[in-house]
């Protein structure tokens, strides 16, 4: 990256001119440097929902959105989701290099075995209703590790703040899986050190204590491409969120904890469950035109679900992986025909073809296939959300390591347009009207 001695001249209210400084990184649009704004200028700038502001510096993911690419490290997401494993993608994302065959069987151990949770926490998930939504029991749970680790856990080291890294990527699936099966009412599944990190999870969702289960392989890669598709995305709300909490010094398992309920909701990891709601709903493909009227019409909040994204402009390359993974998973499952992936390749291709769509620049994003493939898999529907929150804890790590060793990096604080009232007198109860 280089700071160069780029300027871009601001002429502020009042006739102030100010020359900002334009830093360029090594992919992408340059950016204004506004630090110096307020004290130069006393005005701040006006940016709701951030579509015009870097927040950080980071080396980790980038989007090309216009024309659909997504590096990690560098590294195309199409090329990594083929040729590699999770954890390989996993230590890639927090060491900024592939691993090497000695450093990736010190990372595999490393994390199966942090895999176990404080045989305590499973009185938590006892306190839920058994209808709680997982991703409400994963934010209790991961928010309540911080109670676990608490004592030994010094941020500014980067040895704790390694072993916690492992602690929270390894101990995600155990989490998420036991929040489905204390949802069926059936016993908790240890982890199984013998089984990669995918096959594990498989393992802890489906196996029961009674007999024997075997993991079918082709699954488990399946899901683990998923995993390896969702692990990063730069600064997206739920990631933003962790950095915001983590800004403050608070414990990464808090901060992972609010990326979680960051991620819940429908506009960003939700959307994977609404697809396939969606999907149900719409039930047949002659119906696609009258959802296609709907989700164009101004006065009716209906929606495309899993279509549009703030960075891509383009057809987000994750979703192409998906679709040609969905047709895989289905065919190695003897799924001759779906009706839930007929809609969606027929929507999709109608909506690409409609002006709406096109003048927005809304293709389908990560979310479209994801939940169809889960789905065929086998898992429930509102286990989707979950696993993109397991798979998103490596990037979540990942971008939280940066940003504590990160020298520019403050405590969040955004500032506002105050629009209230100004200073005014009390008005005693009795003369109020
Ligand atoms: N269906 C119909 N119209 C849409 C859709 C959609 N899915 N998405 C955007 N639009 C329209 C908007 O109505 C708006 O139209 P207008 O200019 O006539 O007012 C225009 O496209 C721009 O949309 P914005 O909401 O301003 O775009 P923004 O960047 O704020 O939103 C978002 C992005 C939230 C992803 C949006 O596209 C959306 O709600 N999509 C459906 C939910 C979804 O799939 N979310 C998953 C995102 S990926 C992820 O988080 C993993």
């Amino acid at each position: 990256m280089s700071d160069t001695a780029k300027t871009a001249r601001l002429v502020a209210p009042e006739g102030r001119t100010v020359d900002l400084p334009v830093l360029e990184g090594t992919l992408g649009p340059a950016v204004i440097d506004v630090r110096r704004l307020y004290a130069e200028t006393g005005t701040f700038t006006y940016d709701p929902g951030y579509t015009s502001t870097a927040s950080c510096r980071s080396a980790i993911t980038f989007i090309d959105g216009e024309r659909g690419v997504l590096l990690y490290r560098g590294y195309r997401i199409e090329e990594l989701a083929t040729k590699s494993d999770f954890l390989e993608v996993a230590y890639l994302l927090l060491h900024g290099e592939l691993p090497t065959r000695e450093q990736y069987d010190r990372f595999v151990h490393d994390i199966t075995y942090h895999t176990m949770l404080h045989e305590q926490i499973q009185f938590l998930y006892r306190g839920f209703r058994r209808d709680s939504h997982p991703m409400a029991v994963m934010i209790a749970v991961v928010g309540a590790l911080s109670a676990f680790y608490y004592e030994d856990l010094d941020v500014d080291d980067p040895h704790h703040r390694m072993v916690a890294t492992h602690r929270m990527i390894a101990k995600m699936p155990t989490i998420a899986a036991w929040a489905y099966k204390y949802s069926v009412g059936q016993p908790f599944m240890y982890p199984r050190n013998d089984l990669d990190y995918a096959a594990n999870f498989i393992h802890m969702m489906f196996a029961t204590p009674c007999e024997p289960y075997r993991v079918d392989p082709v699954l488990a890669r399946a899901l683990d491409r998923i995993f390896i598709l969702h692990a990063d995305h730069e600064q997206n709300a739920s990631t933003s969120t962790v950095r915001l909490v983590g800004s403050t010094g608070a414990s990464p398992y808090a901060a992972v904890a609010a990326g979680i309920a960051s991620l819940w909701g429908p506009a960003h990891g939700g959307a994977n469950e609404a697809v396939v709601r969606m999907l149900e709903e719409i039930g047949t493909v002659d119906r696609i035109p009258e959802f296609l009227a709907r989700a164009k019409d101004r006065n009716d909040p209906f929606r495309l679900m899993g279509f549009g994204h703030r960075v891509y402009k383009n057809y987000d390359p994750r979703a192409a992986v998906l679709k040609e993974s969905a047709d895989e998973v289905l065919d190695l499952l003897g799924i001759r025909h779906n009706p839930k992936l007929e809609i969606a390749k027929e929507l999709e291709r109608i909506a690409l073809q409609d002006e709406y769509f096109q003048e927005r620049k809304l293709f389908p994003n990560v979310d479209f296939y994801s939940g169809i493939i889960l789905e065929a898999m086998g898992i429930p529907r509102r286990m989707f959300t979950a696993i993109f929150a397991l798979a998103r804890t490596v990037g979540w790590m990942a971008q939280w390591n940066e940003m504590i060793v990160d020298p520019e990096q403050k405590i969040g604080r955004p500032r506002q347009l105050y629009v209230g009232p100004g200073e005014r007198a009390y008005v005693p109860m009795e003369e109020r009207r």
